[in-house]
């Protein structure tokens, strides 16, 4: 997508293949920071610390540090204790250790002096191709997007609502939940989102909001507790999200919220979709809620906010009094029963196990 009319990932190799560069999101939307990662503690750091998140965009930062493992050691042992030291950096999002796995498949049948070559152009495969899937999921998006939009009165904008932040700053290029929404842009139906603000990090409020602002899509950030009511004055036609895990029977893992907006789009007749790559799922689980971990984010997120101050700095203040405990739970589970459908790179399916596998067959 673009930024200041350029054309960027959060992703992309250093041309002497000896580090990749991404996009430290800490510091957006008043900042635009890049960093470079040389190392696959680099990559761990910024997994863990969240200069990169979204699911598919850790998958594939992952991928490169098991890369910049091998130009330091690429035999077996070596790119196993790389990928447990990158899956351990965030637990929630499978794309993670789907990514790391897929390296060591992919690399231990090639011979020891090939690996750092191979290894380097199998982390831009990965990349690429959750570009390619999300350009997909936008596109069987929009076709729901655009029957939702036939169905209302001439005239009105098609309301969307989203949770935390699936847009392209959540992968390499697209986004996920809001790849449809970029797709409809450019096939000029008219369109607002509601971006939940998503505490405590405010992935909303700060990514999403720069992202559509970017590139022009009318949109208005809200107060997590605001969706419920909107949906109750028929002001939201259709919720889409994204998702860190879903499970084989398609329960949806996603940022803590994302439950509640789906009761409440149940409550009201909203459909309710998930936007994932099929990297996303784990046939491993069946039942989400006991099978998927869920990360415990510092209490800190919680009670410390931090924004530009008067002078334009960057500033952390407390929220909380001092001494009351905080819990922070990072994602949350939605069963399967309130998912309308899962829009993939290969269309839309049903949150159904038996529907899920035919899917990803
Ligand atoms: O904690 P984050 O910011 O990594 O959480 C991101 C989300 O919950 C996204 O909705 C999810 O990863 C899907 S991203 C396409």
């Amino acid at each position: 997508m673009k930024v200041g009319g350029v054309a960027r990932r959060t992703i992309w190799p250093a041309a002497a293949a000896d580090a990749v560069w991404v996009i430290d999101q800490r510091a957006l939307p008043h900042r635009w920071t890049e960093a470079r990662l040389a190392s696959v503690d680099d990559v761990r750091q910024a997994i863990a610390q969240m200069w990169v998140r979204g699911a598919p965009l850790i998958g594939a930062a992952a991928a490169y540090g098991m890369a910049l493992q091998c130009r330091v050691n690429a035999a077996d042992a070596a790119l196993q204790a790389a990928k447990l030291l990158l899956d351990s950096a965030r637990p929630t999002a499978v794309n993670l250790a789907w990514a790391t796995q897929r390296m060591l498949d992919g690399l231990r049948p090639v011979a020891l002096p090939d690996r750092a070559e191979q290894a380097w152009q199998q982390a831009a495969a990965i990349a690429e191709e959750d570009v390619t899937a999300n350009a997909a999921i936008g596109r069987h998006g929009l076709a729901m997007l655009q029957a939702l939009a036939r169905a209302k009165p001439a005239g009105a904008p098609l309301q969307l609502l989203t949770h935390c932040n699936a847009g392209w700053l959540a992968t390499v290029d697209w986004g996920t939940a809001l790849a449809p929404v970029y797709q409809a842009q450019a096939a000029g139906l008219d369109l607002h989102v509601w971006v939940d603000e998503t505490r405590p990090r405010n992935q909303g409020a700060s990514l999403t909001a720069w992202e559509l602002g970017q590139a022009g899509i009318q949109h208005t950030v809200i107060a997590d507790n605001t969706g419920g009511h909107l949906m109750q004055r028929g002001q939201v036609d259709v919720v889409i999200v994204g998702a860190d895990r879903v499970s084989a029977r398609g329960d949806v893992c996603n940022k803590i919220g994302t439950y509640l907006k789906a009761l409440a789009a149940r409550d009201n007749g909203v459909p309710f979709y998930v936007a994932v790559p099929r990297s996303t799922f784990d046939a491993s689980v069946d039942d989400g809620l006991a099978g998927i971990p869920i990360e415990a984010r510092s209490p800190r997120e919680l009670t410390h906010i931090s924004g530009l101050d008067a002078q334009g700095r960057l500033t952390e203040v407390q929220l909380t009094p001092a001494g009351s405990p905080a819990l922070n739970p990072a994602f949350d589970v939605t069963p399967a029963r309130l998912v309308s459908g899962l829009i993939t790179e290969r269309g839309i399916v049903s949150a159904d196990a038996q529907a899920i596998a035919y899917h990803l067959k």
